[in-house]
Parts: C-alpha cells; structure tokens; sequence
C-alpha cells in the first residue's frame, strides 16, 4: 500500500538511496534535511532515479518547531529518520555537536510524530552500539557498549525509542543497527559523497583509485584476522535500502531491533584486491599503526532480520565495488563538480 513517508536525511547517502527504493516502491516521498553534509543534487537525483515527486524542506531538526510546517503540509503516515552526525573521530573531538543534535533532533521529531498522531519509525541505528563485540558473528542480543560519543547517542537513541514504546502503545518503531554500508546507484548517478576527507575505507579507496588522493593508509596488518587487516561486514546501500521497506512493511507495536548486515566479513586488503580488479586502477597504500579505537572484526548475525523481516542482502563485495567505482569514476569530485 502506498504512503506518504518523511525520510529526515534523506539527502544523504543512506537517505538518498533509500528514496529511490521507496518511489519505485510506488510512496510519496518527504525529505526534511539541512544538507550540513549533504547536496541539494542528490535529492533530485533520488527523484529522478526513483521515478516519483519527492517534497523537500530544507530545515534544521535541532531547531524546535521545525518539523510542523512538515507535518503540517503533508499527511506523514510514517518517518524513518537518518538525519544527525555520524563521524566518530569528531564525535571524541565535540561530543556537545553530536549529543545535542542526535539527541535533540530525534526529541523533536518523536514530539511531532505523537502530536500528530504519527506511530511508524525506522530508525538507523548502528553495529557501532557493540563496541568491542564479545562475540561473533554478532547477533541483536549481544552486550551493547559503544566506545565514542557518536555510538553513545545512538545507544541514548535506542533507549528513547524504547521508553516512549513502553508508555504508549500505539507506537511501532524499529531500529536498525547498520553494518558497513558502501557502493552507490548502479547507474553512476548517485553515491557517498563526503565532505573532505574520507573517514570510511572505501569512499578513501576509491578516491586513491580515481586519483584524487595519491594513497591509502592501512591501519594497521597485525590484528587477529586471516590477513592481518580489519575485518568488517560491507553491505551494498541498495541492499541496505531495501532493508528499510522490509523494516516497515514489517512494523508491529512496540520496539524491536534488527541488525542489518550480510553475514560474511572482508579484510581491508581484499577491499584493495577488489577495488583494483574493479576499476583496473592501482590503489597505493602504506601500513601504518592502528587507528584509535578501531576493532579487528565485526561482523553481523542478519538471520532475525532474514527470518522475521524476510529480507536479506544479496549483493557481494564485487557488485558493491563496481558500483562505487561506477559512481567515483563518473563523479570524481563528487555532487560538486555539478554544482
Ligand atoms: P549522511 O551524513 O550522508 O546523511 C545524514 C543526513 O542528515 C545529511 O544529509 C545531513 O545533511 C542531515 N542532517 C544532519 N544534521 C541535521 C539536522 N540537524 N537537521 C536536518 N538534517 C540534518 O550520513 P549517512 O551515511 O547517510 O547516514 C545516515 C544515518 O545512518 C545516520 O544517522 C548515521 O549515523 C547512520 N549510520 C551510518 C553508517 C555509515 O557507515 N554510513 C553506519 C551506521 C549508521
Ligand atoms: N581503514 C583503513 N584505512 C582507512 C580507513 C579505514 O585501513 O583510511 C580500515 C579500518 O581500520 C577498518 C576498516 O578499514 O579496519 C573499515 O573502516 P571504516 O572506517 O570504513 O569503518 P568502521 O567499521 O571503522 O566504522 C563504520 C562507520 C562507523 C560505524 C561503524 C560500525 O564509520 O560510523 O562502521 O557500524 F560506527
């Protein structure tokens, strides 16, 4: 059944994509974003790739009252909410920044949604929330314990989430604790663009391979995994978009939580290996020491998300690839060489 959807951050990376599966899904589209770290182009690139009318409000969600005009203009029946900051290493450096807008923009938007009589969230959560995991691969009902200030809100945020689920049934929120989301549109038209440097590892590789940035810096090739390098669960963002229908065609009372991920962990010299395959460009890089705070391995047990939500992400490490190298080759600065 069609509705009317208000995806806040939904003109950045995970938003974007999932705008585009949710207009070929046949719903009306209402973007509330602030672009802090985002282009005003992805939102028509969803558009257009979608197939369908997307409204966008560019407002802040810190800013009390904000999202009325929203609610107000459009018949919201459910908001997955993106919206909020979501680097780590700057987190350590202003944890204030990410309390305050994480934390804030969510109170705001869970306020409007019960005035309005609005129950359906999704929520992105992250694995970020387990912190140095205590078992692998790791399943929802693994200890939690975030390590930096940005998975800090997001834990806070799942507490929220729950609390206001308890006091008023009416309520039906999910929270997805995303693994590592890479690759972009398979047609090249959309895709992560970060604002200076890369923090994640393959926005990093692909610049190197486009020749945007001369080399990469391994962190470190003495952990406990087969190669030496972190280990991590990469999931294709069209995967991972899909993942966010099946979240709400799925939604019952209550809070309940799902890890998205594909089950199967790659090194970061096999993101090298395959990366270079991909685009036939050399990736230099150097090995230096351990980033602070960084894990050797997280990896994700999906099978609640597969069973209960009947959703499972298909796309290997090849496709992920080709697909962001799609997207950098044909966009190599990014949404900024349109401007
Ligand atoms: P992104 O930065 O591309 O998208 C977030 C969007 O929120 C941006 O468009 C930004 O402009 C907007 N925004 C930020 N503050 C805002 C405010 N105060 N008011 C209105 N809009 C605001 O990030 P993303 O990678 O697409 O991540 C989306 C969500 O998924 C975030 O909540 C992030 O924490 C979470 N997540 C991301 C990853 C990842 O690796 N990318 C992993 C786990 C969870
Ligand atoms: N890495 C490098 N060089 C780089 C960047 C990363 O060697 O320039 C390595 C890291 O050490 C790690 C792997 O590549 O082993 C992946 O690193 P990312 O930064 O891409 O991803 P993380 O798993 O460290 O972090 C991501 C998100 C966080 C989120 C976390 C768990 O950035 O926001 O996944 O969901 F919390």
């Amino acid at each position: 059944m069609s509705k009317t959807i208000l995806v806040t951050g939904g003109a950045g990376y995970i938003g974007s994509h999932t705008v585009v599966a949710l207009l070929e899904r046949g719903h009306r589209v209402v973007i509330a974003d602030n672009l802090a770290n985002s282009s005003r182009l992805a939102v028509d690139a969803a558009g257009r790739l979608g197939g369908g009318e997307v409204a966008f409000h560019q407002i802040d969600l810190t800013e009390d009252g904000s999202l009325a005009e929203v609610f107000d203009s459009h018949p919201v029946e459910a908001a997955i909410h993106f919206a909020g900051l979501k680097a780590v290493g700057e987190s350590v450096e202003k944890p204030l920044d990410y309390y305050r807008t994480n934390l804030i923009s969510t109170m705001n938007l869970l306020r409007e949604m019960q005035a309005h009589g609005v129950w359906d969230l999704v929520f992105s959560s992250s694995a970020t929330v387990y912190g140095d995991p205590d078992v692998l691969p790791i399943p929802e009902s693994a200890a939690t314990g975030p390590t930096n200030p940005y998975g800090r809100t997001k834990l806070m945020i799942e507490d929220i989430c729950r609390d206001v689920a308890a006091a008023d049934d009416r309520w039906r929120i999910s929270l997805l604790r995303y693994f590592n989301p890479v690759g972009a549109h398979s047609s090249g038209e959309l895709g992560e663009d970060p604002r200076g440097i890369p923090n994640n590892l393959v926005p990093y590789v692909m610049q190197v391979a486009v020749g945007r940035r001369d080399k990469l810096q391994v962190y470190g090739d003495d952990w406990d995994t087969p190669d030496g390098s972190g280990v991590r669960d990469y999931i294709h963002v069209l995967d991972l978009a899909e993942g966010h229908l099946a979240a709400l065609d799925h939604l019952e009372a209550g809070c309940d939580v799902f890890n998205l991920g594909t089950g199967t962990g790659s090194s970061v010299f096999e993101i090298i290996d395959t990366a270079e395959r991909v685009s036939g460009r050399s990736v230099p890089y150097d090995v230096i020491g351990r980033r602070s705070g960084d894990i050797a391995t997280s990896l994700a047990d999906p099978s609640k998300a597969n069973h209960e939500l009947g959703w499972r992400a298909d796309r290997n490490l090849e496709v992920m690839l080709t697909d962001a190298w799609t997207w950098q080759s044909s966009h190599p600065m990014g949404f900024g060489d349109d401007d």
